[in-house]
């Protein structure tokens, strides 16, 4: 059993995966910014150590004895107010990088970290760049690694569809007819507890879920689960980019977030299938809980 540094374990995923590294007998030291945010499940189960991983003390603190490191910590994806303004390249890459020193110094434990599905012209992209600069970090410090990079997550998928649908209409940027397959949650967490215990030194995951979907048929699923006729506000690829692009001063982590979305919304991006978590039973239970 394992000693597993975790940063990022309070979010949507890393509950999930330091939930299941607890039941197959791992240690876990768990790092947040504010201990209230360690979900009440978790509390006394693992060693929690507070504070910002951007600070080399507490990367420093966090890796100490530990086999595994794991990171999913970043700046959220969730649109709403009061997720923080900073974009990723200014919170995922220092802090990300400040971890992966922090392993090379105490010696080298594996690391883990989750990236994020992308095709090679969406690199360029401020949200897909802060990831991969921490992912060519990892390649070069000479740590067995794991790289996962997935397609959105069932939670964020049905969230912010449902939320929009349910106000009334989902913006439709371009024709609708990009691909997808977002990923269950669990599923992924299943994905990412492998790549902690696996012996591979270079291992990448590529991981989907089993739907591959348009944009549009994922938000008819929303209108549905939300039970509302289904309304759409047509954009125009060209001006949601120029949306995104206008934001990105006022607010770096929403204006990056939604050029990806504005670039995803017109392309295809499908990932191999993992899980057997399906998209409409996600809105359901999504729609239950509301
Ligand atoms: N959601 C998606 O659809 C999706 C798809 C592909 C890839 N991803 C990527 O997957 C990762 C996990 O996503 P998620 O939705 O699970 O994230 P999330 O719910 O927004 O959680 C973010 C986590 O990062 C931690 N964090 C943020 N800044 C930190 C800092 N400076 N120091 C230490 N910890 C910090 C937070 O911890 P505290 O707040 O407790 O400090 C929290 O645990 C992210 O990198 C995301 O970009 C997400």
């Amino acid at each position: 059993m394992s000693t597993i540094a975790v940063a990022g374990g309070t979010g949507a995923l890393g509950r999930r995966v330091v939930d299941r590294a607890l039941s197959d007998g791992h240690t876990i030291r768990l790092l947040t910014r504010d201990a209230a945010r360690i979900p009440a499940d978790l509390r006394g189960r693992v060693t929690q150590v507070v504070g910002d991983a951007r600070a080399r003390e507490v990367a420093a603190e966090l890796v100490r004895g530990a086999d595994v490191v794991f990171s999913c910590a970043g700046a959220s994806v969730m649109m709403e107010r009061g997720r923080g303004w900073r974009g990723y390249g200014a919170v995922d890459t220092p802090l990300n990088t400040a971890l992966v020193d922090a392993a090379v110094a105490a010696g080298r434990p594996r690391f883990v970290y989750v990236s994020v599905f992308h095709t090679p012209a969406m690199r360029r992209l401020a949200y897909v760049d802060a990831h991969e600069r921490v992912v060519e970090r990892i390649a070069a410090s000479g740590l067995p690694f794991g790289i996962v990079r997935p397609t959105g997550f069932y939670s964020a998928v049905t969230t912010s569809y449902l939320g929009l649908a349910r106000q009334g209409a989902l913006p439709e940027i371009g024709d609708g007819s990009a691909r997808t397959n977002p990923i269950g949650d669990d599923d992924l967490a299943a994905i990412c507890a492998g790549a902690l215990d696996s012996d591979e030194r270079a291992l990448v995951i590529d991981a989907g879920g089993p739907d591959v979907l348009t944009r549009h048929a994922i938000a008819e699923l929303a209108f549905a689960a939300a039970g509302a006729r289904p309304r759409y506000r047509r954009v125009p690829a060209w001006l949601g980019r120029l949306g995104a692009a206008l934001l990105r001063p006022v607010h770096p982590r929403v204006g990056q977030f939604a050029a990806f979305i504005a670039a995803i919304s017109t392309t295809d991006l499908v990932a191999p299938a993992h899980g057997r978590d399906r998209l409409t039973d996600a809105f359901a239970r999504a729609a239950a809980c509301a």
